[in-house]
């Protein structure tokens, strides 16, 4: 990892409080509203079971449990994040929502999960992995959290391998998304953060090896917009969860 990148991701929460005010509007504005379609794709994926006791880790401003609480089998979803400025504006829209019940976003770390042994049924993790100071121990920890019959599931932005669409991608994302997003949030390098972060980041084949050695099994990637972004999947144990 590019040791400056590296420096950056333990604090990348700060340039989240920075920009949350920002986040959502520039979120589904730069992605062209795909971002949401994108986070629906893991409602097709839950484990098959009646009651799903879901975490979901870097939940920020709460967008995949707002997502994850149209499926009646989602009891109650538990989202924790670094950023208090994210969390904050998630907080709100739970309430707008009357999701309180069952929706809890809090204060806490991805890579030191506060959380006991064999908690959950689903951890989710959206555009956040890339941001962890350490995604190895990361995955270790949340192979502890989760239910022997668990599942966990990954969206993260990926580098398409089309030579067209790469070049594309590219322009896009080193020149004109940092531009305009850091012009929006009137942050002076956040969405040049957000470029540098994504080309840092290990993906595909490299990062079903990192879901592997934490013990994941059943290992499935799916790409997702001509491999803009992979939607990664693994069980804690390879009987207890049915193939879906
Ligand atoms: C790009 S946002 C993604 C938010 C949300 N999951 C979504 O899909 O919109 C990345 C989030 O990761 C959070 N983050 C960074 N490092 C973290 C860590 N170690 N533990 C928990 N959250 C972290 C940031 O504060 C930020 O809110």
């Amino acid at each position: 990892m590019n040791n400056q990148i590296s420096e950056r991701k333990k604090e990348s929460y700060k340039i989240f409080n920075e920009i949350a005010s920002t986040y959502d509007l520039l979120n589904h504005t730069l992605s062209f509203g795909i971002d949401i379609y994108w986070r629906k794709k893991l409602l097709k994926h839950l484990p098959q079971k009646d009651s799903i006791n879901a975490l979901d880790l870097a939940t920020g401003t709460g967008d995949v449990p707002l997502t994850l609480v149209s499926d009646p089998r989602i009891k109650k979803i538990t989202g924790i994040d670094l950023s208090k400025g994210m969390v904050d504006i998630g907080i709100e829209k739970v309430k707008k929502k009357g999701l309180e019940k069952k929706i809890f976003l809090m204060l806490g770390d991805g890579v030191n999960i506060p959380a006991g042994d064999n908690a959950f049924d689903l951890t989710t993790i959206s555009f956040g992995i890339r941001n962890f100071s350490d995604p190895q121990k990361s995955l270790h920890d949340i192979h502890r959290v989760l239910k022997e019959d668990g599942r966990l599931m990954i969206m993260e932005f990926a580098i398409p391998t089309n030579p067209i669409i790469r070049t594309v991608y590219f322009f896009y994302f080193r020149h004109f998304l940092p531009k305009i997003g850091n012009l929006i949030s009137k942050h002076k390098d956040a969405y040049t953060y957000l470029n540098q972060s994504v080309e840092d980041f290990p993906f595909g084949d490299n990062f079903l090896a990192l879901m592997r050695n934490a013990g994941f099994k059943n290992l499935k990637m799916q790409p997702l917009t001509f491999g803009i972004a992979m939607l990664y999947i693994g069980d804690k144990n390879t009987e207890k969860n049915a193939e879906n």
